[in-house]
């Protein structure tokens, strides 16, 4: 298949680009040029790179028509965030492509009623991004049901990998998180530390987009892409200071209390996780798309903190993350 990639050389279209080139196909990267893909990877020698600003030919209808003229068998859309952004696509591809592969996100859901989290859970979205990306999945299912036009959208959990800071056991990106926890020194959590976050690594997500490109059953569907299970704040907490030999010393603050005592960057970041506090279900993805997540949860942590500290940006002194 020729496979376009919208927004290629991102945390999963690293690892996604060279799936789709060892799976034979002829994949047409598009992303502004601002930066080199994550993983340098000899794939990318294959790769016909385009070099397109989405928004900015968004906003003057130019984008949808570029994507068409490409004649893909398949559109890959990891860059989309409006339903306008979807709308704008699909009337350009419809006719002109073979079916269109959008990454959502998890947060389609808000709070939970029953764990894990299916598909077909009521949904409660709140925030932009979350509700933009609940209305895309609608569009582009009324869109199978009424054109038979073949979409299929795919909603990671909180993406750890290599090469960024990720969501650590107090819910937010504070580095100083993980030096806590490895030193043996106190560390709070909101709460009782028992709401949750589910991670994935991103070669699971490249994993499920490769599975669905050859998925007729995934046609007109949503599925959950995350790791196995979820990890409540206090069990990742511990799970890591074990990694360092060390026993977790946990303080537990009420959350406005706990806003209190860190930056507001990282109490937001802190509030936007545990207010939704995922635990998804992957049993649809796995009957409809075979997929199976090579990671747990704190593996794919282990390796984004592993690279941190290699990067030199995480200062553990021996320590080492276990392998
Ligand atoms: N991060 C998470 O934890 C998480 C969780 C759930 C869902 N998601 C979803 O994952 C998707 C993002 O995937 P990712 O994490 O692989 O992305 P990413 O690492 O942020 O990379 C974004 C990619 O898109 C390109 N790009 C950005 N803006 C663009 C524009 N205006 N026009 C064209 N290309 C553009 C970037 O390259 P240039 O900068 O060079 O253009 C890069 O190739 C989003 O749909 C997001 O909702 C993310």
């Amino acid at each position: 298949m020729r496979v376009v990639v919208i927004g290629a050389t991102g945390h999963v279209g690293g690892y996604l680009v060279p799936r789709l080139v060892a799976a034979g196909h002829e994949v047409v990267a598009i992303s502004r040029g601002v930066r080199s893909p994550y993983r340098t990877h000899p794939a990318w020698q294959q790769v016909r790179r385009i070099t397109a600003d989405r928004h900015a030919e968004d906003a003057a209808g130019t984008f949808a028509g570029r994507i068409a003229d490409l004649r893909p068998d398949a559109v890959v859309d990891m860059v989309c965030f409006t339903p306008d952004s979807a709308r704008q696509l699909l009337d350009g591809i419809r006719g002109r492509a073979g079916m269109l592969l959008h990454c959502g996100t998890i947060w389609v859901h808000g709070t939970a009623v029953e764990v894990p989290v299916t598909e077909d859970a009521v949904r409660r979205p709140f925030g932009d991004y979350g509700t933009g990306k609940a209305a895309i999945e609608e569009l582009l299912a009324r869109e199978f049901r009424e054109s038979g036009f073949r979409s299929t959208v795919l909603h990671p959990g909180h993406i750890s990998g290599p090469g960024w800071a990720v969501v650590n056991p107090a819910g937010n990106f504070s580095l100083e998180v993980w030096e806590q926890l490895a030193a043996g020194e106190p560390l709070t959590l909101p709460n009782f530390g028992l709401e949750t976050v589910h991670h994935v690594h991103p070669d699971d997500v490249a994993q499920a987009f490769a599975l669905a490109l050859r998925s007729p059953s995934a046609a007109g569907e949503s599925f959950h892409i995350v790791s196995e299970r979820a990890l409540t704040l206090r069990g990742f907490a511990e799970a890591v200071a074990g990694w360092f030999g060390r026993t977790a010393d946990l303080r537990f603050l009420p959350f406005e209390q706990f806003r209190r005592q860190t930056t507001p960057e990282q109490a937001a970041a802190t509030w936007e996780h545990i207010s939704r506090s995922p635990s998804m279900s992957i049993a649809k993805a796995r009957r409809l798309l075979g997929y199976a997540p090579r990671y747990t949860s704190l593996q794919a942590v282990a390796e984004a903190v592993r690279w941190l500290q290699s990067d030199g940006q995480l200062h553990l002194g021996a320590a080492e993350v276990p392998v």
